[in-house]
C-alpha cells in the first residue's frame, strides 16, 4: 500500500484473490466513510488491478453492517487531503479490468458515487442508496451529480439529491441504478455474477460517456418541487443547478462546475451549521458519566391516559415494538382512547405510510385497561395525564404501591416539578420524566428529564427507550418548562412586547418565516389554541410572571372568544376557509387602541431587528438554561430547537448561530432588552462572562451534570 504520510497507518483496504477476481476489501468502522486512508487505498488496489495480467476483474465489497456511507465529514474543513475523491472516481471508472460494487447496508453519498464509478452494482435486497449531501448543506462532489442523472435520468437523480431520499433495492433495480439483487451471501454472489456476466465481455461503456435525455422533462415543475422544499437552503439549489448541468454540458464541464458548487457550499455558514447538527444529533445521546451504567430491560410499557398526549405515545411505542397497555379510569375514557388511536393508524393508511393489515395488526398490540394492577408487571410506566400536580401526585402513590421493584416512572409533564411528583413515591430514584412533543408518534423530540433523585442507570434506560423509539433524545434537568417550552414561552413574551411597541403579529409571521421556521409564531398560537397559553400565564401570574412587563392582547383575544383556528378567529381569522388565516382589521385596530390606551408610541423595526431580537433571546435563556445546568451543552440546546420547535437545521440552532453571530452583538441586543422590559430580561451571568472572555457556548460544558 502507499508510503504516503499516512502510510504508518495500517490500511484498511486489501486484496484478496478468489480465481481470477481481486476482492477489494475496505474495513474502516464503524460505517466505513472513505478518508483519506481508504482513498490511498482503493487507488493502490486499482493500481494493483490494472498492473496484475492474471488478474480479470474486481469486485469492491465492506466489511461490517453497510458499504461506504459517504466521504469522512470529520475531513470537511481541514483543507483538501490528497488523492481527492473525484480522482479516486475517475481511477475507479477507467479501471481496464471490470469493477463491481457489491453493495450492502447503505451506499450513501461519497459511498454510492463509488459504486456508480464502477462498471456493475450488485446489491442485497435490504441494501439503500442515496446522495444525502443536501443534508449537510453540500452537494454530492465526486460526480454524483453527473453520472447519477447518466445511469437513472434528471427526474430520478433530482429527486434522490435535493430531497435525499433513500431509494431501496426493489426500485434501484428496477430503475436502473443497480443490475442485480444478491439473494445469498453478497460476496459469494457478486463472484458468482462475475463469473456468469462480466467475464469474457468487454468493460462496458462507463457513465461518464453516456448522453442525458433532456426532452421530456417538465423543467417548471421540477424546479418549483426544489425551491418548494428547500425553505431557505441553498444547497438544494445549487444541487438542482449541478444535475441540470449533466444534460447542458460535457461531463468534463459538467464535473469542474460541480467542483466549483461543492467548494462554495463547503464553505458556506449554511453547510457548517448543518455539519454542527449531524454531529449534534449523535452528541446528544453520550451523557458524561453515563458511558458505563447498564440500562434496565424494558419491554413492558403502562401509558396512563389515551388523549391526544397518551394516544400518540401509546402508537410510538407500538411501533417500535414494546408491549403496550393503555390505562384509563373509566370505561368512556378508554373506549375514546381507542377511537382515537384507530383514527392515527386510519389516517397513517390513509397516507399510504401502512397497510391496513400491519395497521390492524399493531392495533391488536395494544391491551386496554381500566385496572392499575394490570400495570403491575410493567417494567415502565408513564403517565400523561391532565397537568395537574396532585392529580399526578396521587397518581405516582397508587402506583408506588403497585409497580414491580426496578419499574421506571415516568411523567410526560411539561412543566412541572419532577421532584415534587416524586416524593409521592417511595422510590424517587426510579422517577423521570418522558417530555413527548404533539404528536407523539411523529416528532421527533423527547427530553429525558433527569430529576434531583433519578439514577444514573434509570437515565441511561430512558435514552435506551428514546433509541428504540427513533427520537432525538435530550437530557434536561427540572426546571419550569425545561429546555423547549422555556425558551419558547420567552420567545413569546419578546414577540408580544414587538406587538405592543413596533409591529402587527403578520409582520412577526413574515420576520420569522423568513428566518426560516416552517410557520410564524402567532400562526402557531392560532393552531395550538390561545386557551393554551393563557393557562400557562395564568398559572405564573403570582409568581413568575409577577413584577414583569404583561401584554394583556392576548387575554383580551381570550375574552372575545378568539381562541384560534379552533374558533375561528384569533390573531387571523380562517372564516373565509383560508387555512393559513387572512389579516384582520379588527386585530389591527385593536393593538393601535392598546397602544394608545397605554400612551405607547410604536417605533420602527424591520424584519432583521425582528430576527435579531428572537436570537438573542433564545441565547440568553440557552445561556441561563447553561448556567443552571438544566442542559449539559449548548449543542443539546440547538438539537432541542430543531427538533422540537422548527428551528432551521441549516442555521446550526440558536446557540451556534449566536456563537457564529458573535456574542457581543447578541449581548448587546440582550441589554437593550432589559433596558426596554426591566425585571426579568436581565443578562445572562454566562454570556456576559463568554463576552468577557472571548468565548463561545460551543466551549461550555456542564460534565457535573451526572456525578450526583
Ligand atoms: N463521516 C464520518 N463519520 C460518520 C459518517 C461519515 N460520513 N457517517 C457516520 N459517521 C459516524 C457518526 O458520527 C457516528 O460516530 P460516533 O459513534 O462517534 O457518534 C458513527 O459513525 C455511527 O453513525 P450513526 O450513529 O449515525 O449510525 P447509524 O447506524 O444510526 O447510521 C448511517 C448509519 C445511515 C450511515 C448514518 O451515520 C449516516 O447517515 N451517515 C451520514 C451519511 C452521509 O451523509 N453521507 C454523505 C457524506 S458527504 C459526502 O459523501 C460528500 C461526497 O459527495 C464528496
Amino acid at each position: 500500500m502507499s508510503k504516503s504520510n499516512v502510510s504508518e497507518i495500517t490500511s484498511p483496504v486489501t486484496i484478496d484473490i478468489q480465481d481470477n477476481i481481486a476482492i477489494i476489501r475496505i474495513n474502516n468502522p464503524p460505517v466505513n466513510a472513505i478518508s483519506q486512508v481508504v482513498r490511498l487505498g482503493l487507488v493502490d488496489a486499482i493500481n494493483t488491478l490494472n498492473a496484475t495480467s492474471g488478474l480479470a476483474a474486481g469486485v469492491i465489497w465492506c466489511e461490517g453492517k453497510t458499504f461506504i456511507a459517504g466521504a469522512d465529514i470529520r475531513e470537511f474543513g481541514k483543507g483538501p487531503l490528497e488523492p481527492l475523491l473525484p480522482d479516486v472516481v475517475l481511477a475507479l471508472e477507467g479501471c481496464s479490468k471490470p469493477l463491481i460494487a457489491a453493495l450492502h447496508g447503505t451506499a450513501l453519498g461519497g459511498g454510492l458515487e463509488i459504486a456508480l464509478g464502477c462498471h456493475y452494482r450488485v446489491a442485497t435486497s435490504s441494501a439503500q442508496f442515496g446522495l444525502p449531501e443536501v443534508n449537510l448543506g453540500l452537494i454530492p462532489g465526486a460526480g454524483g451529480t453527473q453520472r447519477l442523472p447518466r445511469l437513472v435520468g434528471i427526474e430520478l437523480a433530482v429527486d434522490m439529491i435535493t430531497s435525499c431520499r433513500r431509494v431501496m433495492t426493489s426500485e434501484a433495480l428496477e430503475t436502473g441504478l443497480i443490475d442485480a439483487v444478491i439473494s445469498t451471501d453478497l460476496l459469494s454472489g457478486a463472484i458468482d455474477f462475475v463469473k456468469q456476466n462480466v467475464l469474457g465481455k468487454p468493460v462496458p461503456t462507463v457513465l461518464s460517456a453516456c448522453k442525458v435525455a433532456m426532452d421530456a422533462v417538465d423543467l417548471d415543475k421540477l424546479e418549483a418541487a426544489v425551491i418548494r422544499r428547500a425553505k431557505g437552503q441553498l444547497s438544494p439549489l445549487k444541487a438542482y443547478e449541478s444535475v441540470l448541468n449533466s444534460g447542458s454540458l460535457s461531463f468534463e464541464q459538467g464535473m469542474k462546475r460541480e467542483r466549483e458548487l461543492f467548494a462554495e457550499c463547503l464553505s458556506s455558514t449554511q453547510s457548517a451549521a448543518l455539519r454542527h447538527a449531524f454531529f449534534g444529533q449523535r452528541v446528544i445521546s453520550k451523557i458524561p458519566g453515563l458511558e458505563k451504567v447498564q440500562a434496565r430491560s424494558v419491554d413492558n410499557i403502562g401509558i396512563i391516559g389515551s388523549g391526544t398526549m397518551g394516544s400518540g405515545i401509546a402508537v410510538a411505542f407500538v411501533n417500535a415494538g414494546f408491549n403496550v397497555t393503555v390505562l384509563e379510569m373509566t370505561k368512556d375514557a378508554l373506549e375514546r382512547g381507542k377511537q382515537k388511536v384507530s383514527g392515527i393508524y386510519e389516517a397513517s393508511v390513509k397516507r399510504g405510510k401502512l397497510g391496513q393489515d400491519e395497521s390492524h395488526r399493531l392495533l391488536r398490540g395494544i391491551t386496554w385497561s381500566t385496572s392499575l394492577d394490570e400495570l403491575s408487571t410493567m417494567d415502565c410506566v408513564i403517565e400523561a395525564v391532565f397537568e395537574d400536580m396532585d392529580v399526578k401526585k396521587q397518581l405516582f402513590s397508587s402506583l408506588d404501591k403497585i409497580l414491580k421493584k426496578g419499574a421506571i416512572f415516568a411523567t410526560n409533564t411539561s412543566y412541572l416539578d419532577i421532584d415534587e411528583i416524586a416524593q409521592s413515591t417511595t422510590r424517587p430514584q426510579d422517577v423521570i420524566g418522558l417530555h413527548f412533543f404533539s404528536p407523539a408518534n411523529i416528532m421527533k423530540l423527547l427530553e429525558i428529564v433527569q430529576a434531583e433523585k433519578t439514577t444514573p442507570e434509570v437515565v441511561a434506560s430512558a435514552f435506551a427507550i428514546g433509541k428504540r423509539l427513533k427520537k432525538t433524545a435530550v437530557l434536561a434537568r427540572v426546571c419550569d418548562g425545561f429546555i423547549g417550552n422555556r425558551i419558547w414561552s420567552r420567545l413569546r413574551q419578546q414577540y408580544e412586547y414587538m406587538i405592543e411597541d413596533a409591529v402587527y403579529p403578520q409582520d412577526i409571521d413574515r420576520a420569522m418565516k423568513s428566518y426560516g421556521f416552517p410557520m410564524g409564531p402567532f400562526a402557531v398560537y392560532d393552531l395550538s389554541g390561545l386557551d393554551i397559553s393563557k393557562a400557562w400565564r395564568d398559572a405564573r401570574k403570582e409568581s413568575y410572571l409577577s413584577g414583569m412587563r404583561y401584554v394583556g392582547l392576548p387575554d383580551m383575544l381570550c375574552e372575545m372568544g378568539r381562541l384560534g383556528q379552533k374558533t375561528g378567529k384569533g390573531f387571523y381569522d380562517y372564516s373565509s376557509g383560508n387555512r393559513k388565516g387572512d389579516i384582520d382589521p379588527q386585530i389591527t385596530a385593536l393593538v393601535d387602541q392598546q397602544r394608545s390606551a397605554l400612551g405607547i408610541t410604536p417605533v420602527s423595526i424591520d424584519d432583521t431587528d425582528i430576527q435579531l431580537r428572537a436570537l438573542a433571546v433564545m441565547a440568553n435563556e440557552g445561556a441561563r438554561i447553561l448556567e443552571e445546568e438544566i442542559a449539559i451543552r449548548s449543542v443539546d440546546i440547538d438539537m432541542v430547537m430543531i427538533n422540537g420547535y422548527g428551528y432551521p437545521a441549516w442555521r446550526g440552532g440558536p446557540m451556534f448561530e449566536a456563537d457564529q453571530f458573535g456574542l457581543e452583538t447578541i449581548l448587546k441586543e440582550v441589554n437593550k432588552m432589559y433596558n426596554i422590559c426591566g425585571k426579568g430580561w436581565e443578562p445572562s451571568s454566562l454570556l456576559v462572562k463568554l463576552v468577557d472572555t472571548g468565548g463561545k457556548f460551543s466551549d461550555f460544558s456542564n460534565s457535573r451534570i451526572n456525578k450526583n
